[in-house]
């Protein structure tokens, strides 16, 4: 039987799946992403230097492995071919026979960013996306008004296109007369990226059902922004959870072997929505600033809180994670006392334990917690669970029971190799 391993942030993102991704995916054949576009931020370390990656997945264990964009993902060919060109300078020129795009994936073009920009802007709750034109490509998705990327790649149908969207909006019209000049370096981009067009997911589907095939999906944003089931409207546009994966690719999802939820040791969310666990305080601040809280697409100051047990309880109902891997324990060290949010109380002073994920409700819930006695100790070197303070053994023996989760391994800093193994 293949391996099939799904990898998914199991909070607001930027859990640091990155590194994981790069880590786990060493001996893959294949690391797909399935959702998503660069409105994700995935930080890895190459030789002791940070790269960002927006858009390919991280797997770099072995110079075979394929990197496939499958059909759920949303692509921005020209930041698409920044990004891939970026990897050839910097990691090997043998990347680029590496990609691989779906010729269904859709294509993010200058009017969704057009769209997203001006309805973040003219809104009086505005979401925070990325302004990456994100959730209007989705729309336009479900509207059966997108564009493919395999007709973005062919001239008679790219402009077939275009004339249906002019007859469709008058604003689109107008849009693209009075920005000819955005549309054609964008047409332009796609000479670069025909090289790196397929048939992602048939080829997915024999690897799955071959024998000693390793793949590797990596999941962008995290659950608690799915369109599904995290807290709406405060979402992303695509389905980020585990299952998310079989649907957008098209297989079997008895076939999946293997599904690992990241988390970070407290939790930061960027953009707006409620956040029921966030610090507004001088530790909540310290938490920023000691764990270099700024977004890896954006830039901005994500916002920090500490670990939500009922909200990682939530994403472990709806994953099945076969195990957590919990980021940043070591930016922990030094503070006098931890927090774990345990329940939350209602408007009523009605204490819930169950996480809900209606907008009305959530915002007024007020985090209940239980508090852990902090370690002084730097855990940066540490290798295996046993060899860390007790403290902090007992603050992840709690996470894992007041969760009902099973951390398998621990990050202690940024590096694929910074972890220690329970
Ligand atoms: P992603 O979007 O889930 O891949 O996460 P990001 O890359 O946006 O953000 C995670 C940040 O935390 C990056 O800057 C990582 O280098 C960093 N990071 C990941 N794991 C650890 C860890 O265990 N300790 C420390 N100190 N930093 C980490
Ligand atoms: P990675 O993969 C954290 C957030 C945005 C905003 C909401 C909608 O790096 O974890 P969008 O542009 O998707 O329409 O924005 O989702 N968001 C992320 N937050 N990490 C991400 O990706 C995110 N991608 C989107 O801040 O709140
Ligand atoms: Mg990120």
């Amino acid at each position: 039987m293949a391996e099939v391993s799904i990898l998914v942030g199991a909070q607001w993102g930027d859990e640091g799946k990155g590194k994981w991704s790069d880590h786990l995916s060493r001996d893959a054949d294949v690391v797909a992403r399935f959702q998503g576009g660069n409105n994700a931020g995935h930080t890895i370390y190459v030789d002791g230097e940070k790269l960002v990656l927006h858009q390919v997945p991280c797997g770099f264990g072995n110079n075979e492995q394929i990197l496939a964009l499958t059909a759920g993902v949303v692509v921005n060919p020209g930041e698409l071919w920044k990004e891939i060109s970026l990897l050839s300078e910097r990691l090997s020129p043998e990347i680029t026979k590496r990609v691989m795009v779906s010729y269904n994936s859709f294509v993010i073009t200058p009017w969704h960013i057009h769209l997203d920009k001006k309805s973040e802007e003219s809104s009086l709750n505005p979401i925070g996306t990325t302004k990456r034109g994100i959730g209007p490509t989705y729309q336009d998705r479900v509207s059966r008004l997108g564009l493919k990327f395999y007709e973005y790649l062919n001239p008679k149908y790219r402009e077939a296109w275009v004339n249906k969207m002019r007859r469709a909006s008058d604003e689109f019209a107008a849009y693209f007369e009075e920005n000819k000049e955005v549309w054609s370096e964008f047409f332009c981009a796609s000479s670069h990226l025909s090289a790196f067009a397929g048939n992602v997911e048939t080829l997915l589907r024999e690897m799955i059902l071959c024998t000693n095939k390793k793949i590797f999906l990596e999941g962008a944003q995290g659950v608690l922004l799915d369109v599904n089931h995290g807290t709406y409207p405060y979402v992303t546009s695509s389905s980020t959870i585990a299952a998310g994966a079989a649907c957008s690719i098209g297989f079997d999802p008895r076939l999946i072997t293997k599904i690992y939820g990241v988390a970070k040791a407290y939790i930061t969310r960027v953009g707006g929505g409620s956040f029921p666990s966030e610090d507004l305080g001088e530790e909540g601040k310290l938490l920023g600033d000691k764990g270099q809280e700024y977004g890896a697409t954006t830039g901005r100051r994500r916002r920090c809180g500490w670990f939500d047990a009922v909200a990682m309880r939530y994403a472990q109902d709806i994953n099945g994670f076969d195990s957590i891997l919990l980021n940043k324990l070591d930016i922990l060290s030094g503070f006098k006392t931890l927090k774990i949010a345990t329940a939350y109380k209602d408007q009523t002073g009605k204490i819930v334990k169950e996480f809900s994920n209606r907008f009305h409700d959530l915002t007024f819930m007020e985090a209940q917690y239980e508090e852990f006695e902090g370690w002084e100790e730097d855990i940066s070197k540490v290798k295996r669970f046993a060899e860390l303070p007790e403290k902090a053994q007992t603050y992840i023996r709690a996470i894992e029971e007041l969760s009902s989760v099973r951390v398998e391994y621990i990050g202690n800093g940024p590096n694929k190799d910074d972890f220690v193994t329970c």
